[in-house]
């Protein structure tokens, strides 16, 4: 029988295991699967596990990743690629399914360039993957933000508060604009859009002149104002060249209490967005990525990433997938901007 790989790589999300499930299951009879931990990590190391239906079991519900995830990056490592393939060789693994997003999923193309069979499947709770509509991890964290800004809002009311919220999105404003619309934001702010504080003031005064007297900002953590920088919550970057993002909310409920004199309030979610079980949205999708994976594997259409198109699942050429972050739509932002302050 022939043997897949498998590695879960990057940030986790909601989903991972239903995914790693639902490859299970449909190889099954037809194909062994062979878990790596911690993503490239594990097939640099050649640390793996069997994965059956036993060892699978349960897993639809559950958060994280059974197989455990890093940031690796084998092309950062002395002979990564030669250590991969002697991996594979050695474990009698014919292909892998890479379950990533641009990082993880561009090793899996330069590892295919080398001539090394993979199959992608998109997974980032940003949702700025090119070539699918969605990727699983994505619902989840929006539901998470939005149960966040709901009760901020209750909150925001009794006090007569500014709240800013500080929701995930490194390029893009997925997140943002998909919570903050649902949650009823006055003001969004996204990476896509610089933003002038001063006029982020306009809005709020606006609002508070006729009458409101409490507003909800959300922002993206790759938001940037107009005269500055992202706000980074370390030095460094990971193997990637990534910064680690996260702190803008901090500045704008000072800008906004000093500009405006309203008192502010500021919420960073950070990893509690990434954490939990995924929602019913989310553990289809991963199910249907799942399968839809070992199918592609089956008929040997490697060098490409099962996507959502519409309703149908389709594949995508990983370059496809990976040529540019998919930003956010401009006319879903001018729909949220309806209802701004
Ligand atoms: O790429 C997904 C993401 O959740 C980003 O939104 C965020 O900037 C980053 O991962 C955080 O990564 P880490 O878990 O390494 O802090």
């Amino acid at each position: 029988m022939k043997r897949v790989g498998i590695l879960t790589g990057g940030g986790d999300c909601p989903g991972l295991n239903a995914v790693i499930r639902a490859v299970v299951r449909r190889a099954e009879g037809e194909l062994d699967v062979l878990g790596f931990r911690y993503g490239w990590a594990g097939l640099l190391d050649g640390d793996s596990l069997p994965l059956d239906h036993d060892n699978t079991r349960g897993l639809l519900h559950r958060g994280g990743t059974i197989l455990g995830t890093s940031r690796t990056n084998p092309f950062k490592e002395d002979g990564g690629a030669e250590r991969i393939a002697a991996t594979l060789e050695a474990s009698g693994v014919d292909s892998l399914i890479a379950i990533g997003g641009e990082d993880t999923l561009g090793v899996a193309r330069r590892l295919g360039d080398e001539g090394i069979d993979v199959v992608g499947v998109p997974k980032t709770i940003d949702n700025d993957l090119a070539g699918t509509d969605f990727t699983f991890g994505f619902h989840t964290a929006v539901q998470i933000a939005t149960d966040a800004i709901d009760r901020l809002h209750t909150t925001a009311e009794s006090h007569n508060r500014v709240m800013v919220v500080e929701v995930m999105g490194r390029h893009a404003g997925w997140i943002a604009v998909y919570s903050g619309m649902a949650g009823g934001a006055d003001v969004i702010l996204v990476p896509e859009r610089p933003f002038d504080v001063d006029e982020v003031c306009g809005r709020i005064r606006r609002r508070h002149d006729s009458g409101r007297s409490f507003s909800i900002v959300v922002v993206s953590e790759g938001a940037l104002p107009k005269d500055g920088a992202e706000s980074t919550a370390s030095a460094g970057t990971d193997a990637f060249g990534h910064a680690r993002l996260g702190g803008i909310a901090v500045d704008l409920e000072r800008g906004i209490e000093e500009r405006t004199g309203y008192e502010s309030r500021m919420t960073i979610l950070g990893h509690v967005q990434r954490g939990g079980t995924p929602t019913a949205f989310d553990r289809v999708l991963a199910t249907r990525f799942g399968v839809a994976a070992v199918d592609a594997t089956r008929e040997g259409d490697f060098g490409r990433m099962v996507a959502l198109h519409g309703t149908e699942i389709v594949r995508v050429p990983l370059d496809e997938a990976l040529r540019e972050p998919k930003l956010l739509d401009p006319d879903l932002y001018a729909t949220a901007e309806v209802f701004f302050g």
